[in-house]
């Protein structure tokens, strides 16, 4: 991209505003998209584009918006008082360097595509160039007049249109590309007199066309690409056609959706071959299942690797894990981060694992804790095995060699070392270390009283 391009690039995102319409404390531009803020999916977006500069105007909430981006390479311009896009981009334009051509950007739609917006760059080479669409309902969007011969003669907000303008269906997507120095001669000469009394950007296209400057138009195809977000509403109907574009990519690659509507990627999750995953599951971060891995109903996994013939039965909430093959999980499992499981590992009903390692063939069936815990190969743990890691002071590990047996209801209380081929009464408190091969018991002998008699009342 950048080859190709004579003048150096600049990319302009408006993101001061509040979104009055949202009703929250939130900015606007940090209200989440599939797991990311808004103005996440922008700048992902203008770097694609590979530019010399991205400037981010804020104001609104401009510490946490700031904070949210700590360490983006992007130059922050703050807008203090939020007098309209017009006024935006005015705070901007002075900082682009001299000759650039200029991107501009709403923070407020986040599924752009580069693809459109370097045909948008393409089309802005002689003058003004402005992204429309006219596939839905035009409602809140800036209409796009144009004369008998077809040209753009400027564009009138909602808020400022006739009836008859209203019916217009071409609307302005909020993406405009220009040379700098003429944007600036253009922006220079906007008004705010209008019913929100704001400098608006969208009075640039009008003058440009007034000064005989040619205002090209490029068409998004998709009309969920340049559709804003200014209510709950319309982000959660952004969500849903976000998340279904992920879906379809999953089915064209190959994987299994019991139902494309209920899946949510919120983040990146690929996968290997002929994996199935089931109703109501949550990708979070990176996710990686390998060849054949089932996902059962309602299963969230964030930054999980999953080996490949591992099958995740439902409700199990996997987070920051490494699991390896032909391994079985939950149903009801949970992994709390720091887990790592060898193959063919089984982890059953309410069993709950933290920064633990697993050797293969091992097992943990049925409600157990397992924390800062090392386990060997082909153990059993018992039902209802705690490891007791933390005094209230400071957590301590506990050690299980290879071939262990753990009875139930053991508790192991750490720093402990559970010897190789040991095994453990069910019902005993082992606070010292064991000696392999054999059996400790730790609990009260069972006694029976025989000349015991009940009282009588
Ligand atoms: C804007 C366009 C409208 C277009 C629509 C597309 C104007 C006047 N109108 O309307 O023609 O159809 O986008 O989505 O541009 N912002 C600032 N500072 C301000 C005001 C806004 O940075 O003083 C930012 C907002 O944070 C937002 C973006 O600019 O990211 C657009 O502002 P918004 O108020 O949402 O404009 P719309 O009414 O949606
Ligand atoms: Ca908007």
């Amino acid at each position: 991209m950048l080859e190709s391009r004579a003048m150096s690039l600049a990319v302009i995102v408006l993101a001061a505003g509040q979104g009055k319409r949202m009703h929250s404390a939130l900015p606007k531009v940090l209200h989440p998209l599939a797991g990311r803020p808004l103005l996440a999916h922008v700048l992902q977006a203008a770097r694609a584009l590979e530019p010399d500069q991205i400037l981010v105007v804020h104001g609104h909430g401009a510490v946490e918006v700031r904070a949210a981006f700590a360490g983006a390479r992007v130059e922050w311009v703050e807008q203090a008082q939020q007098l309209g896009t017009g006024h935006a981009l005015a705070q901007a334009l002075p900082k682009v360097a001299r000759g650039s051509q200029v991107l501009v950007l709403n923070g407020d739609v986040p599924m752009l595509r580069a693809e459109t917006l370097g045909r948008l760059l393409a089309a802005s080479k002689k003058g003004l160039a402005i992204c429309t669409c006219d596939l839905t309902d035009a409602t809140g969007y800036g209409r796009v007049l144009r004369d008998a011969r077809k040209r753009v003669r400027r564009v009138v907000e909602h808020k400022d249109a006739s009836a008859k303008e209203l019916r217009i269906r071409e609307w302005y997507a909020g993406f405009l590309a220009a040379p700098a120095q003429r944007l600036a001669v253009w922006l220079a000469k906007v008004r705010p007199a209008n019913a929100q009394k704001e400098h608006y950007l969208t009075d640039v296209i009008g003058i440009a066309a007034r000064e005989r400057v040619q205002v090209a138009t490029v068409k998004a195809t998709d009309p969920w690409e340049v559709a804003g977000v200014n209510s709950r509403h319309e982000l959660a109907l952004l969500e849903r056609a976000y998340q279904n574009a992920q879906a379809d990519k999953l089915l064209e690659a190959g994987v299994t959706l019991a139902d494309l509507w209920r899946v949510d990627v919120r983040g990146e999750l690929s996968c290997g071959r002929d994996v199935a995953i089931d109703v109501n599951c949550v990708f979070e971060g990176k996710v990686t299942l390998g060849d054949r891995v089932r996902v059962g109903p309602n299963c969230v996994l964030r930054d999980v690797i999953v080996g490949a013939d591992t099958e995740i039965f439902a409700y199990s909430l996997l987070d920051a894990a490494h699991i390896g093959r032909r391994c079985r999980i939950g149903p009801f499992s949970r992994m709390r981060p720091g887990v790592s499981l060898g193959d063919e590992v089984r982890i059953g009903n309410f069993v709950e694992l933290k920064a633990s390692r697993i050797g293969a063939g091992s097992k943990a069936n049925h409600l157990s804790y397992i924390g800062d815990t090392e386990v060997g190969e082909r153990v059993n743990i018992g039902a209802g095995t705690i490891t007791c890691n933390y005094d209230g002071v400071a957590k301590y590990r506990t050690v299980i060699e290879d071939e262990c047996f753990i009875g139930s209801d053991a508790t192991l209380v750490a720093p402990v070392t559970i010897a190789k081929g040991s095994y453990i009464g069910a019902g005993s408190t082992i606070s010292k270390n064991t000696p392999p091969g054999q059996l400790t018991v730790a609990r009260a002998r069972q006694v029976s009283l025989a000349n015991w008699k009940p009282r009588k009342k």
